[in-house]
Formats: C-alpha cells, sequence, structure tokens
C-alpha cells in the first residue's frame, strides 16, 4: 500500500515500474517493423541484474511480460505509448519548441535515442535513486544525450517547479511537457496540482502530453488481489490510485487549451496492429491526450 510521502528506488515499490515498463518496451520493440524501438532499454535490464537478465537472455520461460493474457497486450500497449511520445516531442521541435520536460522520466531514453534539433534542452524529473541508476548505468556504457540534458531530482508530490526553475528552466520559453506512466501512482489531488503547476509553467506555444488511465473495474481489482499466482499483479495494484480523477482533456479545455484524445485500442489499429479488448490487461481504459496553449 502507498503512503504519504513513500519513497523508492529502482528495485522496489514505483521506482520497479520504470524498469518493467521499459523491460515491455525492449520486448515490444524487438520485431524490424515494430512501431517503436528502445535499444537502452536493455542496458538498465542488465544493470538491474537477476531476473531482467534472464528475461533479456530468454532464458525465463515464465515472467509477467511473457503471459498471453497480460505480458503481451502490455508489451503492445508500452511499445504503442513510445511511437505516441516520440512522434508527440519529434511534432513539438519541428514547431520549434526547444525545451523539453519529462516528468517522472523514469528509465525513458528519449534524450539518448532521438535525434534532437540543436538547442533543444530537456528536463528529466523523478527520484533521485531512479536518476542515480540511470545516469550511472548510461555513464558506465559510454553512452552520451543528444541534446543538453538536465536532471532534477524531486518528489512529483513536492513543490517541484522551485527545483525545476533553479536547475535553469525558463517559464517564458514554450514547453513540451510529457507526462507518461505517471498519473496512476498520483492521488487525484495530486494529480491536479500536477495540472496546476504545469499549466502556470507554460507560455503560450507550450503543449502536454499525458497517458491516461481510467479506473480499474470493482472486479478486476479483486481478481488480480485475490489470485495466488499473480503476486506482481496484486502488488501493482497496490502502487496505484485507482480512483476517479479529472479527465485531463476537461482539465486543460476548460483553461483556454486545445485538447486531443485518443484511446490506445484505436491508437494500436493506427498502427496497424490489432488490439487486445478482453482479459487483465484492459487496453481500452488508456487514452493517450495532447493539449496545446495557443
Ligand atoms: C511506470 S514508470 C514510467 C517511467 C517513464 N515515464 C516511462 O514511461 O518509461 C513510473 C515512474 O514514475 C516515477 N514517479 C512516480 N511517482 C513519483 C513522484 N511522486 N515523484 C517523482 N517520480 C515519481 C517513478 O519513480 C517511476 O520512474
Amino acid at each position: 500500500m502507498r503512503t504519504e510521502g513513500d519513497s523508492w528506488d529502482i528495485q522496489t515499490s514505483v521506482g520497479s515500474t520504470a524498469l518493467f515498463v521499459a523491460a515491455a518496451r525492449m520486448l515490444g520493440g524487438r520485431a524490424d517493423d515494430a512501431p517503436a524501438h528502445d535499444e537502452f532499454a536493455q542496458l538498465f535490464m542488465r544493470a538491474a541484474g537477476g531476473e531482467w537478465v534472464e528475461l533479456l537472455e530468454g532464458r525465463l520461460a515464465e515472467h509477467p511480460l511473457l503471459t498471453p493474457d497480460f505480458g503481451v497486450p502490455f508489451q503492445q500497449h508500452q511499445i504503442a505509448r513510445t511511437r505516441y511520445f516520440d512522434d508527440y516531442v519529434s511534432a513539438a521541435t519541428e514547431s520549434g519548441v526547444r525545451q523539453v520536460v519529462i516528468l517522472a522520466a523514469g528509465l525513458d531514453s528519449r534524450a539518448y535515442r532521438l535525434a534532437w534539433p540543436d538547442g533543444t534542452v530537456i528536463y528529466e524529473l523523478d527520484r533521485p535513486q531512479v536518476l542515480e541508476f540511470k545516469r550511472d548505468t548510461l555513464a558506465e556504457a559510454g553512452r552520451k544525450p543528444r541534446a543538453e540534458r538536465h536532471e532534477v531530482a524531486v518528489d512529483l508530490r513536492e513543490d517541484w517547479p522551485k527545483t525545476l526553475r533553479d536547475s535553469g528552466f525558463d517559464a517564458t520559453a514554450p514547453t513540451a511537457w510529457l507526462v507518461e506512466g505517471l498519473l496512476i501512482y498520483l492521488t487525484p489531488d495530486a494529480q491536479d496540482r500536477l495540472f496546476e503547476a504545469i499549466a502556470s509553467l507554460s507560455a503560450p506555444g507550450s503543449r502536454v502530453a499525458i497517458e491516461q488511465m481510467d479506473p480499474l473495474p470493482e472486479e478486476s481489482v479483486t481478481a488480480m488481489t485475490e489470485d495466488r499466482d499473480a503476486t506482481d499483479a496484486a502488488e501493482w495494484v497496490g502502487m496505484i490510485y485507482n480512483e476517479p480523477r479529472t479527465d485531463s482533456v476537461d482539465w486543460f479545455t476548460a483553461r483556454g487549451w486545445t485538447g486531443d484524445r485518443i484511446n490506445l485500442t484505436d491508437y494500436i489499429s493506427r498502427l496497424g496492429g490489432t488490439p487486445v479488448v478482453d482479459g487483465p490487461h484492459q487496453q481500452s481504459l488508456i487514452n493517450l491526450v495532447t493539449a496545446c496553449r495557443p
């Protein structure tokens, strides 16, 4: 169960979800024709050791990320969302935005993986131990970011805008914000405060891309918590705030931004895939959202 002000590193609680989704990106992006590829994910898996190396090297026959009913649709979800946010930042930089803020960056490798125009500055926000693992892993592998990159060690439930400004963030310049795989780990109130902070730091021409998930139905929560073979699922349910929350398109459009959403299942179809509508991973609960401040 989560508690106010709880903390973690890359192997524990919410921090371990960064490793889990990076591994899903590795698996989901292996095919040449996958919608996106993340060649950095395997570096993190190797550095994390244990089950992650076994999974990487194909020595595990059983793992939550390999099951047909949860793991395979989850890989499909992760690689589709990677593509959505990759395209989002490309569109932002093509339109001239040069400041990017990745909230809850985790093991997001975009600063290293994507080609950025000269002058792009990227701020990556997460808990200090998560950023430390990422820094050490990439330094050890001799990898260098392809844009100016700043780590900002914060708790996104606290006063992170001050730390962001102190790190050099320019609130007068348009910004592209990324909120991928974060909101379910915040209470609905903390989410609203996060949106307030984003809006207050956004100059005209800014935009935000958000992954938003509707609450899991009660029967799914019960099934996940009572299934003795699915301890990972039960642990994950204990990490999220499975509560109704503000709709992000409504929140930003009420403040004069334009907003656009696509359901994950429709997005997967658009990419040429076949979405999975039934089973324990409910892709239809997820929406990918972009909002722009005129
Ligand atoms: C599922 S991972 C997503 C990471 C990355 N955005 C991605 O999609 O690969 C969730 C991340 O949110 C971060 N996170 C969750 N709550 C946070 C908080 N209150 N402050 C800072 N980081 C937080 C975790 O440390 C973790 O890296």
